[in-house]
């Protein structure tokens, strides 16, 4: 089927762009060769004096790449020469239609993304619709990508190198008034007046030529490029800072941008051609895309979601505790359009949450966040109780009340007691076994676990735990309240501390067992960062509270759980610091870090005495390796006990819950990468020097023997 379709009017040739079988047209394979084809053949056409580009479809012009299309090249295990070759298809396509000799306008009705911007830089003039929907960008730096179609050339050789690198390194889209300014576009008009206003152009201009094809054109800020202040030598420290060495895409943008802008521009796209084809070949790109945009959307549409259950959207819910988690569950609820009844030990608790929440909203609204009138609705839709009997209505209640059995169990009846009879029950729990909890509601099949992160309003993730009697009816009503929340839902099956915690829990606990084995507390956190982690371990755990520890330490004591879920890895060392020390977190005061009143906070040098610093400090990487694959361990341990039964739930979870490196793609994605045999390598060698929880199990030996890997080939996994 062709993708375009085009006539000539007055001379000029209407080129409507149509990919068939989409609402929004993408730069597919086929297109390219479309448009390559016939601009070949309008070049030759005497009768045809200049073309316009423009959408055939309602909505937008091209909205980027066929993500499909890298996704099977990834899959192919594509060559560098590929993906040069690839790169250069578009780049060649471009640079044909600009040296046409012909004037070639772009009428942009909507989103020119990526390759669809690209493809409008190529041509000489281009007119946007002045509708705030349109949208320009080169997003492809946030899937760890350059744009490899002439973006890292053309863009700065339009608008300056100073003004380029913003678009090119944050890849944010801008609009039609920003895009006017920056010189992007040359007119805003109609959205009814675009293609008119093209064909102008086209026919006043026939010897439109772009101005770096003029004899002795000169990048307009050239100068700044070998200034050490001038902003490629600043952005080029940002991201060497901001990457740590694990994203390499803003550095080869950056290196394209530098080594292209003092040459040629057909020398510049073979620049060009070459980074593109080493991050397109590299692991990181192939990595961020599958997690982050694939699985992560397919999450989105409830993927999980077992079948045959009619859709639910609920609208009115009660939640138990109306502290940090339960405040927050109910704002996001209520900004989804929810009623929720708030309920609290007292009313004056409640109302007091109520305020909080109220104070948050304007301070938002303040900050230009929502609208007034959008906050005020929200806070109406939130009714703070201490009345049970106000959950006689509601369709679903969520727990969040103190991470305590009896504390749970006792509000779970009282509830039991004053909601209907066929509404559903969820815990917010982090360590407590759903299956347990389950046991204090009459209807088990009905009990679930939703898993929230803190802030709630902000964290995307929540983990949807399906206890031993939860029910498919259950889970699929739950997977629709996580959808109606616009939150990305992943499902694991019961355990203690399911995934998420378990996983957060290794590598707290292995920041304290560094500290204790004499490493000095500014490596470990250091060597976190450097991994991608958004905090190192022990800033984490003051965050979170040592106190919780020994709670979650104690707790899983008093149920019987097995040693190793008891996290009690470096429970001396907690210990020392809440009851010996007086030091167990931020909110307390103190942990293992100082909160001076002003400034930043900073180590505790009190940590020295008690774990004195080994003479030998190991190197950086070490740390660094440790961390990751502790966490990327516990994960495989996860699969093999089934708690974990889908790849793209741990990747998701660990990189949106827990801030685990996207660029590793997840903790999975991780151990893919490395290859199952060399992470049990890894392993080895880390149990030798560190102690036996790094020895891989005879499982994961065995899936690493026989060549297996955790992940199926990407394109299958989409189809
Ligand atoms: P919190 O201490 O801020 O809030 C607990 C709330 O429950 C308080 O407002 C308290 O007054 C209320 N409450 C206690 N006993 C009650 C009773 N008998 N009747 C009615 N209300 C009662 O605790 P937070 O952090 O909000 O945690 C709540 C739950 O969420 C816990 O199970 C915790 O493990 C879990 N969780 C916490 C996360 C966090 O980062 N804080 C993250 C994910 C889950």
């Amino acid at each position: 089927m062709q993708t375009i379709k085009y006539n000539i009017e007055d001379g000029v040739a209407l080129i409507g762009i149509d990919v068939p079988g989409r609402s929004l047209n993408i730069l597919t394979p086929q297109l390219q060769q479309e448009l390559d084809q016939l601009f070949t053949r309008l070049g030759g056409d005497d009768a045809v004096k200049g073309a316009v580009l423009y959408s055939a479809k309602a909505r937008g012009f091209i909205a980027g790449a066929d993500l499909m299309a890298l996704v099977e090249a990834f899959d192919r295990g594509t060559s560098k020469v590929e993906a040069r070759e690839q790169s250069a298809y578009l780049q060649n396509l471009t640079r044909r239609i600009e040296t046409l000799g012909k004037p070639v306008a772009t009428a942009i009705g909507g989103l020119a993304l990526g390759g669809g911007l690209e493809l409008a830089l190529g041509t000489h003039y281009r007119v946007l619709s002045e509708n705030p929907d349109a949208q320009l960008g080169l997003p492809e730096v946030s899937v760890g990508l350059l744009p490899g179609g002439g973006g890292t050339q053309r863009l700065p050789r339009l608008i300056g190198v100073a003004q380029a690198l913003p678009l090119l390194l944050e890849g944010k889209p801008v609009g039609p008034q920003r895009a006017l300014e920056l010189g992007l576009v040359d007119e805003l008009a109609a959205p009814d007046q675009l293609l008119a206003r093209a064909k102008a152009w086209v026919l006043g201009n026939p010897d439109a030529c772009q101005p770096w094809d003029r004899k002795g054109w000169k990048p307009r800020d050239l100068g700044n490029l070998a200034f050490p202040h001038g902003p490629l030598t600043a952005r080029l420290l940002q991201a060497h800072v901001a990457s740590r060495g694990n994203y390499p895409a803003p550095l080869a943008i950056l290196s394209c941008v530098g080594e292209g802008m003092v040459v040629d521009i057909d020398t510049g796209l073979r620049i060009e051609r070459n980074y593109f084809a080493q991050l397109l070949t590299g692991p990181v790109a192939r990595n961020l895309i599958r997690t982050q945009f694939i699985n992560k959307a397919a999450a989105d549409k409830l993927v999980r979601r077992p079948q045959g259950f009619a859709s639910r959207a609920f609208s009115r819910i009660g939640v138990l505790g109306a502290g940090q988690m339960g405040a927050g569950i109910a704002r996001v609820a209520a900004q989804a359009g929810i009623d929720v009844t708030l309920l609290d030990a007292s009313l004056e608790q409640a109302q007091a949450a109520h305020a909080r929440l109220a104070a948050d909203l304007e301070r938002a609204v303040g900050r230009g966040q929502l609208p007034a009138t959008q906050a005020e609705a929200v806070l109406g839709r939130i009714c703070p109780t201490a009345d049970y009997a106000d959950l006689g209505a509601v369709e679903l209640v969520i727990e969040a009340v103190f991470e305590d059995l009896a504390v749970k169990a006792e509000v779970t009846a009282r509830a039991v007691a004053a909601m209907p009879a066929q509404a559903l029950f969820a815990s917010n729990t982090s360590t407590l076994p759903i299956s347990l909890l389950a046991e204090s509601f009459p209807r088990p099949a009905d009990f679930i676990g939703l898993h929230f992160f803190s802030p709630v309003e902000r964290m995307p993730l929540v983990e949807i735990i399906r206890g031993r009697s939860t029910s498919d009816a259950t889970l699929a009503a739950a997977m629709d309240f996580v959808g109606q929340l616009r939150k990305t839902p992943i499902l694991v099956n019961d355990s203690p501390g399911f995934f998420t915690s378990r996983v957060f829990g290794s590598f707290v606990d292995e920041g304290f067992l560094m500290l204790e084995d004499g490493i000095a507390p500014a490596l470990i956190e250091q060597g976190a960062r450097q991994a991608g982690m958004p905090v190192g371990p022990l800033a984490v755990a003051d965050e979170v509270s040592l106190e919780l520890q020994l709670k979650v330490n104690r707790q899983a004591i008093e149920l019987g759980l097995a040693p190793r879920f008891q996290r009690g890895a470096a429970i001396g060392l907690v210990k020392t610091m809440v009851n010996q020390l007086k030091r167990p977190g931020r909110r307390a005061g103190g942990g293992f870090y100082e909160y001076p009143e002003a400034g930043v906070k900073r180590l505790w040098a009190g940590l020295a005495q008690h774990w004195p610093q080994a003479s030998q400090q190991p190197a950086l990487e070490d740390v660094r390796l440790r961390l990751l694959t502790i966490q990327a361990l516990e994960s495989a341990r996860c699969v093999e006990e089934g708690v974990i039964t889908d790849a793209a739930d741990a990747d998701l979870g660990s990189t949106l819950g827990i801030g685990f490196p996207t660029w590793t793609g997840g903790v999975l994605s991780y151990i893919d990468t490395l290859g199952l045999a060399a992470f049990v390598e890894q392993c080895d060698g880390l149990a030798e020097r560190w102690g036996e929880r790094f020895r891989p199990s005879d499982w994961l030996r065995r899936k690493a023997e026989a060549g297996e890997r955790f992940h199926p080939a990407l394109a299958s996994a989409v189809r």
